[in-house]
């Protein structure tokens, strides 16, 4: 082989190194890069959860039907931040958090369908008699896990934060110690590997329960609701591995 011959393969094995380590460091960059988050209804939980995300770098869109309300809670967000109707949340957000009476969420599910299509959902809404009439009462027969999936078709649905009330968020994200666990459940694995990485990136522990059917494990109402649990005891009171 000659000294040119010699120099090129080093060259060529050179660059074939280098693409690889490109291509296994992209999907870790991928994973750090900020995630684009739409919100809908930024009240107590959505506005509470929202500036967790938008504290760990991510994109945050906060929405109302009336925007101008929420200045204060866009400045204490940060630059990142912004803030506009409900359909442009849904549109903006690769996942959106939806987190509005849960009376409301056929509606929503209905408005904003096209802008929802595909996407990763994350629906923190408790249904209740009281606020929520017959919706509410559905949604506490059946459970969120099967109600939920109706009122927002098309939408990878995942059921998470909804067991823990805004003061805890607000209070027990990233706390010293054992962290305070969230049950997750969803059929949709990629859509759980992302509310795995943002529970983790607020500040709290994610426990994946399972399927969709299991998300009335954690409704309003259960053993575990609201109850501050670490993922250890979640994961006893849920019987999980
Ligand atoms: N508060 C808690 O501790 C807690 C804990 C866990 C789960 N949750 C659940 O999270 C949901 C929200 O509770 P919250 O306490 O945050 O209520 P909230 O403070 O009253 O906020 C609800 C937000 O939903 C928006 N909204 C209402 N109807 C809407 C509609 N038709 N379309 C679009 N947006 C609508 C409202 O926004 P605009 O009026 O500004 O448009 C409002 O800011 C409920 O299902 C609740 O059960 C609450």
């Amino acid at each position: 082989m000659t000294r040119y011959h010699s120099r090129r393969s080093f060259l060529v094995a050179g660059s074939t190194l280098a693409a690889g380590l490109v291509a296994t460091l992209r999907p870790l960059a991928a994973q750090s890069a900020p995630v684009k988050i739409g919100i809908i209804g930024s009240g107590r939980q959505g506005g509470a959860i929202g500036l967790l995300w938008a504290k760990a770098g991510h994109e945050v869109f906060f929405s109302s039907r009336n925007p101008q309300n929420l200045k204060e809670l866009v400045a204490q967000a940060g630059p990142k931040a912004r803030a506009g109707l409900p359909d442009q949340a849904a549109a903006f957000g690769e996942v959106v958090l939806i987190a509005v009476p849960y009376g409301a969420l056929p509606q929503v599910g209905r408005d904003y369908a096209a802008q929802l299509r595909g996407k990763i959902v994350i629906d923190v809404g408790n249904p209740r008699v009281d606020r929520d009439g017959e919706v509410g009462k559905d949604g506490l027969a059946r459970g969120t896990g099967v109600t939920s999936k109706e009122h927002l078709p098309g939408a990878r649905l995942v059921r998470a934060l909804n067991a823990l009330s805004y003061l805890q968020v607000t209070k027990e994200a990233h706390r010293a110690g054992e962290k305070l666990g969230i049950p997750i459940a969803s059929d949709d694995q990629a859509a759980i590997a992302m509310t795995v990485r943002l529970v983790t990136d607020a500040g709290f522990d994610p426990v994946v329960v399972g399927g969709l059917a299991r998300a009335r494990e954690f409704d309003a109402g259960t053993p575990v609701y609201v109850k501050g649990l670490t993922a250890a005891q979640l994961k006893v009171a849920l019987k999980l591995p």
